[in-house]
């Protein structure tokens, strides 16, 4: 059989009308040489979806999660972006690693609830599989040509979300409209709110356990406004190499579709204008949420980190429709926790789905199982 002439890659892009879709596709009209679309999938939005495939003449087209599978394992398909929310993310994205696909990850809940599911299929961070979020795409560049022998620790920086310096008698007041003002990205409403109670950092230590292989004892969060430094890491000499850009998506976006350093759309850092740049220690009273993370993550319990985010999911959900208030969220996500623990050691594919179920069913008010 002949093999394909070399082109352009072409690219699927789950959840093409979100904020990280359509950045992608910034990216991709700016490398019509390197980068073509071939395949569009989203959610509810459809006629979005139906005006990015008359644009993109794109004629394969997904609509919510009936069709993900074989849209990211489809033949005309040599790189899958996966930026969809939540647990949608997990079965397409080892679907198409199976298929042999490249897989660019921006979805993070796909490594919280099956991290061990996505190593085993592909190892880490590499050509196969390439981190999206910034501050992993940050420790990629910042790991090219290290020894890991050679790493004591990483550290990635989180900005504290809109409520850094909110006085915590006033975190009972919160509201949906204050939690999506997010000080330095724009995103979607998921990843914004769990930014907000900085769930979303716990989840990307979590993240960067999986794509680098690094024990959790092993990866520090740092609280860092500017969002200009992404990730460091910090090596057995006691040097540190550090990943700056000016915040924008565009960038990681480009390096995972590329996989090299071309010139791109994000803005440069300007040097001639005096800024300075800060650091500091996560108040873990002030993020309940990040510290249930953690402890759940570093507990070991595979089953506890499906239930913990298929309770955020619900949380988040909940907060934005003003059914619980923001403070409520960690409530949840403990009791998600619990609810998924206890189960199989290693959960297969079809055990973590199972495990979210369960768990999103058993956290329903009584009145909606009845
Ligand atoms: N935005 C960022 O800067 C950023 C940075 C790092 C990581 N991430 C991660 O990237 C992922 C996407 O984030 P985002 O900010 O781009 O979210 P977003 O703006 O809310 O977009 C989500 C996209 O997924 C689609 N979608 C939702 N449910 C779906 C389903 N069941 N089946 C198919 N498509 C579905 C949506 O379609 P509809 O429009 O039709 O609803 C939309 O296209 C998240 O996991 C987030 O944590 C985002």
């Amino acid at each position: 059989m002949m093999g394909r002439v070399q082109g352009p890659t072409r690219v699927a892009i789950l959840g093409a009308t979100g904020s990280i879709g359509r950045q992608a596709l910034e990216v991709i009209a700016a490398h019509p040489d390197r980068l073509v679309v071939t395949a569009l999938a989203a959610g509810a939005r459809r006629d979005a979806l139906r005006e990015l495939a008359a644009t993109w003449n794109v004629t394969r087209v997904a609509a919510a999660d009936d069709d993900l599978v074989a849209l990211a394992t489809a033949d005309d398909v040599d790189l899958v972006l996966v930026a969809t929310p939540g647990i949608t993310g997990l079965r397409p994205t080892l679907a198409a690693l199976a298929a042999g696909k490249d897989v660019a990850l921006a979805n993070k809940e796909v490594l919280v609830v099956g991290g061990h599911l996505v190593r085993a299929a592909c190892g880490g961070a590499g050509k196969r599989l390439r981190p999206v979020d910034s501050e992993h795409a940050a420790l990629w560049q910042c790991l090219a040509g290290v020894e890991p022998a050679s790493v004591r620790r990483v550290a990635l920086t989180a900005s504290g979300g809109p409520f850094r310096d909110r006085p915590l008698a006033a975190f009972g007041s919160i509201t949906a409209e204050e939690a999506l003002r997010h000080p330095t990205w724009r995103m979607g409403p998921k990843v914004t709110v769990d930014s907000a109670t900085l769930a979303n950092k716990g989840y990307e230590v979590v993240e960067a356990h999986w794509l680098y292989g690094l024990p959790y004892d092993r990866i520090d969060v740092v609280l860092h406004p500017e969002s200009v430094v992404h990730a460091m890491v910090e090596l057995v000499d006691g040097s540190v190499i550090a990943q700056l850009a000016e915040p924008d998506m565009r960038l990681a976006i480009q390096y995972a579709l590329l996989f090299e350093h071309a010139p791109s759309l994000a803005p440069r850092l300007d040097w001639t204008r005096e800024r300075a740049l800060h650091f500091d220690e996560i108040d873990l009273e002030r993020y309940p949420c990040f510290a249930h993370v953690l402890a759940t993550a570093r507990g070991g319990d595979l089953g506890a980190m499906v239930g913990l985010s298929a309770a955020d999911e619900l949380a988040v959900a909940r907060f934005l429709a003003g059914e619980i208030g923001f403070t409520a969220i960690a409530g949840v996500l403990r009791r998600g926790a619990e609810l998924g623990a206890g189960e199989e050691p290693a959960p297969t594919l079809d055990d973590v789905m199972r495990i979210d179920e369960r768990v999103r069913r058993e956290l329903q008010p009584a009145e909606a199982r009845a």
